[in-house]
């Protein structure tokens, strides 16, 4: 049981952004820290859960325009590791080409980064996964990186709907409901944060998988 009062497992001490890599096979910063990278759909909360993580209001941008973050931005924290922001998939407000990108440059980053301890998957609580949710999902499968699946905007249903709609989604995608954090920055989220906070150190203290 997570108890919001015990420790934080995750003391935000320094924070710093260190780049973008724009296109696959392009810059990205020198593999030295671990690094845990969050993935989702665009617009499923991933800045905002990003910022409550950090406790910062403003740090990764939260936007009213879906599909904007294009490009993989790397943030080092704590000096310890470096908080990899994916861009956002499966907007459909974009063109055909646009909505694609997504794809090499996300496979190019998880295949090129051997310090990789894990990976934060957001879905929205409300939605059953899509199709581009489902495809992510096979593909972190596919690599065998560890995943830490996060449940977000809990606070749009009642106290009684989030475990029915936690198992429900836990059940399309083949994982135990206790696997998965239930989230929302809005609403009681001290509690939420120990658990992924708690969760995110357990793969830092991993080493990389593709090692093991
Ligand atoms: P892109 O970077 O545009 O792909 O989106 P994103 O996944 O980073 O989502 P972002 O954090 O920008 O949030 C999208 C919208 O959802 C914003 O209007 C947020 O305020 C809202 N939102 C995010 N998390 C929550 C939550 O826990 N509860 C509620 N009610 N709204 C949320
Ligand atoms: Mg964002």
């Amino acid at each position: 049981m997570s108890d919001a009062a015990a420790k934080d497992p995750l003391v935000i001490r320094q924070l710093e952004f260190i780049g973008g890599m724009a296109a696959p096979g392009g810059w990205r910063p020198d593999a030295s820290l671990p690094e845990i990278a969050f993935a989702g759909r665009s617009n499923v909360g991933k800045s905002s859960l990003i910022n409550s993580l950090l406790r910062r209001k403003k740090f990764a941008r939260v936007s009213n325009t879906p599909g904007r973050t294009r490009e993989i931005n790397f943030f080092r924290v704590n000096d310890r590791f470096v908080l990899v922001d994916l861009p956002g998939y499966g907007y459909a407000r974009i063109s055909k080409a646009q909505r694609a990108e997504w794809r090499p440059l996300i496979e190019g980053y998880l295949r090129s980064s051997p310090q990789l301890r894990g990976i934060v998957q957001l879905l929205d609580v409300r939605h059953d996964p899509t199709n581009d949710d489902l495809q992510m999902l096979e593909f972190l499968a596919e690599l065998e990186v560890p995943t830490i699946v996060v449940l977000t905007k809990t606070d749009k249903l009642t106290g009684t709907e989030i475990p029915k709609r936690t198992r429900e989604v836990a059940g399309r995608i083949g994982v135990e409901a206790d696997q998965m954090i239930p989230y929302s920055v809005e609403k009681d989220q001290e509690a939420a944060r120990y658990d992924l906070a708690e969760a995110i150190v357990g793969l830092l203290e991993q080493p990389a998988w593709r090692e093991t």
